[in-house]
């Protein structure tokens, strides 16, 4: 029997990180060296910036992936995961390279593989993770699985190994590895963020700030709304909106996106011929600088005031950048009228997760209305969970 992965519903009982340890003490008769977790996390804005070397503003959701780990001897990595109990990878040292390993199991092997690349001594281990968080939900679950392996072998074999450091060879993990072109704000997320801040991120030198995000002080709730259509064809669609992005900096002569700022948006637009790749820019550009906006706004303790920004960037995702779907649409539209201060889809799109600042008094009515529009469209209900900035990836036992 395969063990369901949880949805977003509050549940009870023991945490996955409990979970993982007894599960490996079943398997190997003995517990695990340690046990370490990583999350998942929201993107507040400041979306598709990440490979345009823009800004962005992840938080750490109190939900995500954990490692029973033990090294061994033998170089090998053994790797299985409660989700996929009848999946026991095994991965031999001359077998560790890109492509070779598939499924699930390929995040974890990526990060021992690119560990080693960067020549790090790093021998085999034995892995067992579960997981709290929603696979294809957008809440960067596989980010969580690297990390949470990247945080379990770098202790293990005591590489201390810098935190930005370890972000980006996860991240290589999953270019490299699994062959998934993503950019470095989920691993940064899941291994830098704290409890409390959302991480501002300059994904071009890599500098962060904490940046402290009490929306419970303001009133207020950010409600995340699985809306249950998980993603679909994201990495070929994904990689097409890459591919645009360096083909317009290319043709407006700059290194990335980023490096056109809002003042130039309508000259740099004026330049470029092709309709798709002036609506891709004007969505970074335009990103970019609500990202700072909210950034300004958060410093200045006006969380009521990033509301409309969020519908902003909502708004552009659907129209200028495409990667929004039906599901997302409804749950903005209806959060908004049911009282909502903002509302957007987060992550990569085409599925997964919508994000609405929501006052404590309207969250039922927002709940509500969400539903009942999804009942009436015939979709899969959706789920919710008021979330707050959690801490990034570390050791729990
Ligand atoms: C996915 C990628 C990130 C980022 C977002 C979109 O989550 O993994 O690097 O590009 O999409 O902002």
């Amino acid at each position: 029997m395969g063990v369901r992965t949880p949805r977003l519903s509050p549940r009870s009982g023991a945490g996955p990180a409990d979970r993982a340890a007894a599960a490996f003490r079943e398997a190997y008769g003995r517990p695990p060296d340690g046990v370490w977790s990583a999350p998942g996390r929201v993107n507040l804005i400041g979306e598709h910036t990440d490979y345009n070397d823009g800004f962005v503003t992840p938080f750490a959701l109190p939900r995500g992936v954990a490692a029973a780990a033990e090294r061994r001897d033998d170089g090998t990595l053994e790797a299985w995961s409660l989700q996929r109990p009848d999946e026991r990878a095994r991965t031999p040292p001359a077998e560790l390279a890109p492509g070779a390993v598939e499924g699930w199991s390929g995040y974890v092997a990526g990060v021992l593989w690119a560990l080693r690349s960067a020549g790090h001594a790093v021998g085999g281990a034995s892995v067992v993770v579960d997981a709290d968080l929603p696979v294809g939900a957008g809440l960067s679950s596989s980010a969580a699985l690297e990390c949470a392996t990247a945080a379990a072998l770098d202790e293990l074999y005591g590489l201390g190994v810098p935190r930005p450091e370890l972000a980006r060879l996860a991240q290589r993990a999953e270019n490299d590895f699994v062959g998934m072109p993503c950019g470095i704000m989920d691993q940064s997320a899941a291994l830098l963020c704290r409890a409390g801040s959302v991480l501002f991120l300059d994904t071009r030198d890599l500098s962060v700030e904490q940046v402290p995000f009490d929306v419970a002080a303001a009133g207020l709730t950010l409600l995340v709304v699985d809306t249950n259509a998980p993603h679909r064809h994201v990495g070929g669609e994904y990689a097409a909106r890459r591919r645009d992005c360096e083909r317009a900096a290319e043709s407006l002569g700059v290194a990335a996106l980023r490096d056109i700022g809002e003042d130039e948006l309508a000259a740099a637009l004026g330049r470029l011929g092709d309709p798709t790749l002036r609506r891709r820019t004007r969505h970074v550009v335009a990103e970019n600088a609500r990202a700072l906006e909210v950034v300004r706004r958060l410093r200045d303790g006006d969380v009521t005031g990033i509301g409309s920004l969020l519908t902003a960037s909502h708004a552009s995702l659907r129209d200028d950048y495409e990667v929004s779907w039906p599901q997302a649409d409804v749950a903005v539209e209806w959060a908004l009228s049911a009282g909502a201060l903002g509302a957007r889809m987060t992550g990569g799109g085409f599925g997964g997760c919508v994000i609405a600042l929501v006052p404590e008094a309207d969250v039922e009515t927002v709940r509500g209305a969400i539903e009942r529009a999804y009942a009436e469209h015939g979709w899969d209900p959706p789920d919710f969970l008021p979330a707050t900035p959690a801490a990034g990836a570390h050791r729990v036992t």
